[in-house]
């Protein structure tokens, strides 16, 4: 638990109330306002929470203004270039870089979790054939509940356990189906002598029709796309699973919130909007109509892949995901992509432009990711679905964390009532 030496005085009515203040360990400091209702009969009003923590948490920081995104102490960049994603996600998960011994025993354990429940194909098969890949994630990952009850009981650690290694091993599965359903081809299934992105390629790339062979170049950009979406702290999609989670419901229900959650196109939904956005600009002579959109007040557009509630400098992750997107694309022969001369054209008018100056808007790690996907083969659709495969590491992280917590209680926010006050009920005829 985080220092308390100093406090705060708030003042209402002329009355003090002495609240503690905690120091972090890193970040500003945060006011306990836990008992304030109880003392003071007030409540705090944060809407959008821009001001509020919700937890306390030693998995992820950031750092707004530096642009530091910090995985149990290891910055992202360090990460994305020497690490790879299972052993971020053992780090997200256990707080410590696994020795080579335990790397193995985890990676193995995840190895031997890739296969779906059989009966779960004729879940798939219920979805309209249409379905969008996250819509078909929702459902499948809701359902796994009714799959595995031998790991839904949340007050016993050794369930956990078994729990969130399904959910990282079996999210590339469910993924790749949810594109192969979507396409009308056969399912595919994990062949475990691949590594984890390469698993993940093959299930959307092969047919059984010919062979597929991995090019370890683009299972590599794989694998880092993974490793960057892999945790950001209390963002609203964790915020959901932590949410859900504190009523006690079961891990499978928990993170199928956070992909409904994460669906939104302020959220995880932004990269395949992203992309619309970049064709539909289509050419560098038509970026300045659409920056001059972005910055009227009365049309709604707004620059994809551009701004962060955290991150007033620029996104790590975008620094990385940009380098990504170049080699890819020069590995495949691209260069001269006409979306990505849009996508870094449009990120040098809008760095110069005073508007996004003076509101610290910077290109956020879904600027460029979508290029890349594409690049790779992968439509738009299925470029959330591929956020929430990497991500679901960090919900199962921080749902642990919680769950872990004693003084984990149930979150119940409290509103700023401006209704209607206690009024009586008018009979039909005579309203
Ligand atoms: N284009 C143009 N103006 C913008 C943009 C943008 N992309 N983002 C923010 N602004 C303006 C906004 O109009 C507002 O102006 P004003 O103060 O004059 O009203 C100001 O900047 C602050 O915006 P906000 O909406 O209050 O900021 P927020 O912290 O609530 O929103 C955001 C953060 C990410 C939702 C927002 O920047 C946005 O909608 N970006 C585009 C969507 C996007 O790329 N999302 C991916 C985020 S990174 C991946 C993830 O974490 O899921």
């Amino acid at each position: 638990m985080a220092d308390t030496k100093k406090s705060a005085t708030l003042t209402i009515d002329g009355k003090n109330y002495e609240l503690p203040v905690l120091s972090p360990t890193a970040g500003p400091d945060v006011i306990d306002i836990r008992k304030l209702y109880a003392q003071a009969d007030v409540f705090t009003y944060d809407p959008g929470f821009t001001s509020t923590a919700s937890c306390d948490s030693t998995i992820t920081f950031i750092d707004g203004d530096k642009g530091e995104l910090l995985h149990r102490g290891y910055p992202i960049d360090q990460l994305a270039e020497k690490s790879h994603f299972l052993e971020v996600a053992y780090l997200l998960l256990y707080g410590e870089l696994p020795s080579a011994d335990q790397l193995e025993d985890f990676e193995s354990r995840v190895t031997m979790h890739t296969m779906l429940h059989e009966q779960m194909v004729n879940f798939f098969r219920g979805f309209r054939r249409d379905a969008h890949p996250m819509a078909v994630m929702v459902g499948v990952v809701g359902a796994m509940s009714a799959f595995y009850h031998d790991s839904t009981d949340i007050s016993d650690p050794w369930q956990r356990e078994v729990a969130s290694i399904r959910l990282i091993a079996k999210m590339p599965t469910i993924a790749a189906w949810a594109y192969k359903y979507h396409i009308g081809q056969p399912f595919v299934y994990p062949k475990n002598d691949l590594d984890y992105a390469s698993n993940f390629l093959r299930m959307c790339f092969s047919v059984p029709a010919e062979e597929y062979v991995v090019n370890p170049i683009l299972s590599r950009a794989m694998d880092r796309i993974f490793t960057l979406h892999a945790d950001h702290e209390q963002n609203a999609s964790t915020s959901t699973v932590r949410l859900a989670s504190s009523s006690g419901a079961n891990p499978f229900a928990c993170i199928a919130a956070g992909v409904a959650c994460l669906w939104g196109p302020a959220h995880g939904g932004a990269n395949q909007a992203c992309l619309e956005m970049l064709r539909e600009i289509g050419s560098v002579d038509r970026i300045p109509e659409f920056i001059e959109r972005a910055k009227d007040k009365n049309d709604p557009f707004r620059l994809m892949g551009f701004g962060h509630r955290v991150y007033k400098n620029f996104d790590p992750r975008a620094k990385v995901m940009k380098q990504s997107a170049d080699e890819v694309l020069d590995l495949l022969g691209v260069e001269n992509n006409p979306t990505l001369q849009v996508a870094k054209e449009l990120e040098r008018i809008a760095l110069e432009d005073p508007y996004f100056k003076e509101k610290k808007l910077y290109p956020n790690v879904d600027f460029y990711s979508g290029i890349i996907l594409d690049a790779m083969g992968f439509p738009t659709s299925m470029f959330t679905p591929i956020f929430a495969l990497a991500r679901t590491v960090g919900w199962i992280s921080q749902w642990k964390e919680m769950i872990a917590d004693p003084q984990m209680k149930i979150g119940r926010p409290r509103q700023l009532y401006v209704g209607e006050t206690a009024r009586d009920y008018v009979d039909v005829e005579d309203r």
